[in-house]
């Protein structure tokens, strides 16, 4: 059963006058969109940035920053200059093609300088959430022995150095930090001239660390390719154009805000605002009216929790701009959508995606009937399959492990020192690409979203790993045992919970949970510190390895909530 269907919003949109529904489409045809299909150079940062100005759009503004204190703009004329300079310095410190940049800042314009000038001289760009502490920072530059990293002066006390030996440099923006140098003034002497480094399409781009249900978070690795799909997405899922005014509210620590935030709005050459701080029903309004976004992309827990904090804040502002708004990360309900459509008189397009897989693959685009509590249908050039345990396809309405036939531009390229990891993606064979998640078509091949197969959390859209939160409860001298699962929360869509078996002598130690969470939260990242723990007496567990029985505990959970 789904909801009443809403149909497309009369407009021009980009798709219609370029593709016919139904028709098929090749990867390939994206290709003359780039300078490179002439020239042969590649790089995303000359793609983002520099062939904007050098075909005659160096007045246009590229990022709008807006936070409680300034806002500002820089044109794609000064973030080219902008970006020269910062990669000037970086070669003066010696990175070479390569090397991994990790990039650990708020959200501001300095944090998208970095990523391009990093980019610009063939390194690997490694983007660090704003909030992660100090274990998270040491296990993902370890990982790749990563050897620079720029971040902000006010993260330092979370970057510990003796514990990742293979860091070189670290360079701070704005003040200087003892004997460590401030990127940006070093880059106020140096050059704005740069020859930018050329890379192959399928060179490294960035990493992101993510986790899965067990063991540390993985990178994945993407490659320069990836702005065949994430230009065309930006063309045809978010409709971009030339004037629009574009706003993606996720950190680009997280895949969507590295290439929804960064990369596909500035390869479509559209003015992409930064919102430096803190998420408010009211702060986002008023960033809505004063930037005059007009596509917007976000999160169905932000959207929650817009709904739940403003009432009928909406009508206090402007929000005349705005046309088209899109989501992702998590199951959006239905609720949402009709309250957004009732509120802005919009509709909100789903979208569904992955790290792994670098850009969108199943969409609502703006041509198409939107059936709220499904994530949409694959987007051209896409193939979708539902498969059995035995990787068989499955008729409508059956649920099974969602995949996509292997061959889209966006795929991840590696994983990092993990070539096991990144097989375990096709169980049935290379041509089907599995995604964890467990879905069921409807007869017209819109894809409804049912869970995970695996014991993955995702709480407001990130994805958290439960061993790694076992494993820092682990940690503390009260803990014996934990297991971890995700609870549903209607707001959240699933929170973290904690079950814990503690030594002898703690039972009674006042305020111990609250101990126990602020310990995960000041030592690996605030969003995995669990909302709830409950002391229990024993852990189910398998009889033969002893590994804790998640699936037992979330059973367990539900029956007793
Ligand atoms: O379970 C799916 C969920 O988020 C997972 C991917 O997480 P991550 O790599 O952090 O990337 C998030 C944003 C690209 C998926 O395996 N997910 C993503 N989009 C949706 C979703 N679940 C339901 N509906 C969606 N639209």
């Amino acid at each position: 059963m789904t909801a009443a269907i809403i149909p497309p919003q009369p407009a021009k949109y980009n798709i219609e006058a370029e593709w016919m529904e139904g028709e098929p489409f090749d990867w390939i045809a994206v290709n003359d969109r780039f300078t490179w299909n002439v020239t042969g150079k590649v790089n995303m940062a000359y793609e983002c940035v520099d062939r904007h100005v050098d075909e005659g759009r160096g007045n246009r503004v590229a990022l709008h920053y807006v936070s409680e204190k300034e806002e500002w703009t820089l044109t794609f004329a000064e973030l080219k200059s902008e970006v020269n300079r910062w990669a000037n310095v970086l070669l003066q410190h010696g990175v070479k093609k390569g090397d991994f940049v990790f990039v650990f800042l708020p959200k501001h314009p300095h944090c998208h300088i970095a990523m391009f000038a990093a980019i610009k001289i063939g390194a690997v760009v490694g983007p660090l959430f704003e909030a992660f502490m100090e274990e998270a920072v040491k296990d993902r530059i370890n990982d790749c022995e990563g050897k620079y990293l720029i971040t902000d002066d006010s993260f330092m006390d979370r970057v510990n150095r003796e514990e990742i030996p293979s860091l070189t440099k670290v360079f701070t923006t704005n003040k200087t930090v003892g004997a460590i140098p401030s990127i940006t003034k070093e880059a106020e002497k140096a050059s704005d001239e740069l020859d930018t480094v050329w890379v192959d399409l399928d060179d490294g781009l960035n990493i992101h660390y993510t986790s899965g249900s067990t063991g540390k978070p993985k990178g994945i690795i993407h490659a320069h390719r990836n702005m065949i799909q994430q230009y065309q997405t930006g063309r045809w899922v978010l409709d971009l154009k030339e004037d629009d005014v574009y706003w993606c509210t996720a950190h680009p620590g997280w895949v969507t805000g590295t290439v929804y935030g960064v990369f596909a709005p500035l390869l479509n050459g559209v003015t992409t605002v930064i919102h430096g701080g803190r998420f408010s029903a009211k702060a986002w309004y008023e960033v809505l009216e004063k930037a005059k976004v007009s596509v917007w992309y976000s999160a169905p827990t932000a959207l929650r929790m817009m709904k739940s904090q403003s009432e009928d804040m909406h009508v206090r502002y402007d929000l005349s701009s705005l046309r088209h708004i899109l989501s992702v990360g998590e199951p959006l309900n239905p609720e949402v959508i009709h309250w957004a459509y009732q509120t802005w008189n919009l509709r909100i397009h789903d979208t569904w995606w992955m790290t792994e897989t670098g850009a969108q693959l199943i969409a609502n685009l703006p041509t198409r009937p939107i059936k709220p509590g499904s994530m949409g249908r694959p987007i051209p050039g896409i193939e979708v399959e539902i498969l059995n345990e035995e990787g068989q396809p499955l008729p409508p309405y059956e649920t099974g492990h969602l995949a996509i036939r292997s061959g889209w531009p966006s795929m991840m390229k590696e994983v990092w020192k993990n070539p096991g990891k990144f097989s375990s993606y096709f169980p049935f064979g290379e041509e089907w690409y599995l995604a964890g998640d467990l879905a069921y078509r409807d007869e017209e091949g819109y894809v409804f979203f049912q869970g995970r197969s695996d014991d993955m959390i995702n709480s407001s859209g990130e994805r958290i790993g439960p061993f790694e939160v076992e494993s820092k409860l682990l940690e503390h001298p009260a803990v014996r045992e934990s297991g971890v699962i995700g609870k549903p929360d209607p707001v959240r869509g699933e929170i973290v919970k904690a079950f814990i078996v503690v030594h002898d002598g703690y039972k009674q130690r006042e305020g111990l949970l609250e101990e126990l969470r602020h310990f995960v939260k000041t030592e690996l990242a605030a969003h995995c510190a669990p909302r709830e723990i409950e002391m229990i007496e024993e852990l189910p567990k398998t009889q033969i390895s002893g590994k804790v029985l998640r699936r037992e505990l979330k059973k367990w959970e539900s029956a007793n909530s």
